[in-house]
């Protein structure tokens, strides 16, 4: 037996041990889809997450949505009046920012390889561009003037140091994101001398991140960077993104951001910083922290089988909905991610089992070896932690099994 991922705190069962999801049965929810996989996403959860941080948090620090967490039409029109911007990636989230009602002004985008194009819809728009390169200020630059319009352009910084213990470093070292921070200040001069509209500094240096003292020491340094590049530059920066990196607990073992912990020490950094920051707004950028826990994948077991010894729960779900899931999303050692029997939720553990997928590769592992009560072909099987980097970040074209269905309860 392998363990798996802790289940989130609040998910409860009802009389018949059915899991709740919102207060609505999940074996009701995959009825109003139409069939299973189905990823059902909890608006109270989210909401409860914001509220959560903004209780959390000093009261000057804006809060950013990262649209790429989950770019699902009908959330992002739920959380938008809830934050207080998007960071988008590419021109395709921007256009899915922009319909959710998000005013473009409080709009980022962010990202390495943004295309004429995209830089052109985002300065249209009037959404901030936050620069990766000197290339691509130089692009922006001529064809704002082009447009005739003052473009809102903010430099994303390669910082010179790492979120310690974050799932993924976006910071330190040789990067393809931003731009390394001598060559900040240069730049930043340049933009403002052309006459943009210079926005700030972006500072992103990882993502999922548990340890609370790591943020609070990453967020330090990064308002320290913030403040050193204003002085060379001899201008304070409108904004200082001072990026993310909040996770959510996926694997046996990992346990909850203590996010009061985060603002407490985000509450000094920003008490004791420098002069040159005095003016200059800040603002947080969250995924997966938001949204990660306020989604469950339903996916119903299609076949029993035995193979040597090893029972298989085969389902009509699998890694291309879930890759993260599967353990084939940044991952180097595949770990269970938190599972359940949702109509037996809660029931005592019976039996080992393997919960595949139904694509024809053996990468296709849902939960490996895990302990779970009895189930049979037509229950359904729950994944955790399934509001963030699943329906888009997984191959749903691959072997032709269709994407899941999405409903935001
Ligand atoms: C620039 C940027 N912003 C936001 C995020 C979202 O991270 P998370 O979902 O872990 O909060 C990422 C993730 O890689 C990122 O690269």
């Amino acid at each position: 037996m392998k363990p798996h991922g802790p289940i989130p705190a609040g998910y409860r069962a009802d009389a018949d041990g059915m899991l709740l999801i919102g207060d609505d049965r999940a074996e009701r929810l995959a009825d109003l889809a139409g069939d299973t996989p189905l990823f059902a996403y909890d608006s109270a959860k989210i909401a409860a997450r914001v509220a959560e941080w903004r209780a959390a948090m000093p009261r000057a620090v804006q809060l950013h949505y990262a649209i790429k967490a989950n770019p699902f039409a009908p959330l992002l029109a739920f959380i938008a009046p809830m934050v207080d911007g998007f960071d988008v990636a590419s021109g395709g989230e921007l256009k899915a920012a922009l319909a959710s009602g998000m005013a473009a002004a409080d709009i980022s985008f962010a990202g390495p390889g943004k295309r004429d194009r995209e830089l052109e819809a985002a300065i249209t728009a009037g959404a901030t561009i936050n620069l990766e390169s000197a290339g691509e200020a130089t692009r922006a630059l001529s064809i704002a003037k082009r447009l005739d319009m003052r473009p809102r352009l903010a430099v994303r910084v390669n910082p010179d140091f790492d979120l310690k213990g974050s799932g993924m470093k976006m910071g330190g070292g040789a990067k393809p994101f931003g731009v390394d921070a001598e060559a900040v200040p240069p730049l930043v001069r340049q933009v403002i001398e052309a006459g943009a509209d210079w926005q700030g500094f972006h500072i992103f240096a990882g993502s999922q991140a548990l340890d609370a003292a790591a943020i609070a020491e990453t967020q330090a340094q990064t308002v320290a960077l913030a403040a050193r590049l204003a002085n060379e530059i001899g201008a304070a920066p409108p904004l200082v993104n001072i990026g993310g990196g909040m996770g959510v607990p996926y694997f046996p073992g990992d346990t909850p951001v203590d996010a009061k912990a985060v603002g407490a020490a985000l509450g000094k950094t920003l008490a004791a910083r420098d002069a040159v920051l005095a003016t200059s707004r800040f603002a947080m950028e969250l995924g997966r922290w938001l949204v990660a826990e306020a989604g469950v994948y339903l996916t119903r077991i299609v076949d029993r089988k035995t193979s040597h010894g090893e029972t298989f729960l085969v389902t009509d779900g699998g890694l291309h909905h879930q890759l993260a899931a599967s353990g084939n999303f940044g991952t180097v050692i595949r770990r269970n991610y938190p599972i359940a029997v949702a109509n037996r939720f809660g029931a005592e553990a019976a039996e080992t089992v393997s919960v595949v997928g139904c694509l024809c590769t053996p990468l296709d592992r849902l939960g490996d070896q895990v302990a779970l009560p009895r189930a049979d072909v037509g229950d359904l099987i729950a994944i955790f932690q399934a509001g963030a980097y699943g329906a888009t970040a997984s191959p749903a074209a691959f072997l032709g099994q269709g994407p899941a269905r999405e409903m935001l309860v």
